[in-house]
């Protein structure tokens, strides 16, 4: 039998995730709605959020991911709970990887996709309140399959990335069609130059 490689603390969220959207979506009426993944990779995480005073204060989120991703959403919707949307906005996977007591390297993408559903759905509450794109920074697509833009690419540089290797395990970049690969493995190597040792 192959060794458990997570953390007692994922192992908790996977067994009792918290915050999950039990029912259809109907029985959560919300605020900011945000979905990302690509079913056709067997992951897609949908989160809802309810806001009040432009502050978190209930959400769900139902994903048909991994036990990483199940772990990983389950205590983002804890840290993000009372939080502003601004603040909310700024988490990094990394971020909840280092409270769930690290997630083995090849699975830190799959906690990219709770962190991408929650800006997801924030956004669409702003455009809902007329601020559409208030937090975001100007960020180009570069995989249109994963939503995966040219910050992401520098981020995942920036934590280590090196090899095209590395920014898949990192972000699951050009994992459906592939078309993304020559683009992303330019920026790719231009980050590297600035970023490498
Ligand atoms: S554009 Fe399809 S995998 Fe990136």
């Amino acid at each position: 039998m192959s060794e458990w490689l997570y953390s007692n603390m994922v192992k908790d969220h996977f067994m009792n995730p918290r915050n999950a959207l039990m029912e259809d979506e109907a029985s959560f009426p919300a605020d900011g709605r945000g979905m990302t993944g690509n079913i056709k990779c067997g992951d897609q995480m949908l989160i809802l959020l309810r806001i009040a005073d432009d502050r978190i204060v209930d959400l769900r989120w139902k994903t048909y991911g991994c036990a990483s991703a199940i772990a990983s959403t389950s205590m983002l919707s804890e840290v993000v709970k009372g939080m502003s949307l601004e603040e909310a906005y700024r988490i990094k996977p990394e971020d909840i990887a280092k409270k769930l007591g690290g997630l083995p390297d090849n699975k830190v993408h799959c906690s990219v996709l709770g962190d991408k559903a929650l800006r997801a759905a924030i956004d669409d509450y702003l455009q809902k309140t007329g601020r559409e794109g208030l937090f975001k920074e100007e960020s180009v697509v570069i995989c249109q399959c994963l939503g995966i833009t040219d910050k992401d690419i520098e981020t995942a540089v920036k934590s280590g990335s090196r090899t095209w290797e590395d920014l898949q395990n990192a972000t699951k970049i050009g994992t459906v069609c592939g078309g993304c690969k020559d683009k992303a493995s330019e920026l790719l190597h231009g980050f590297v130059h600035i970023y490498g040792e």
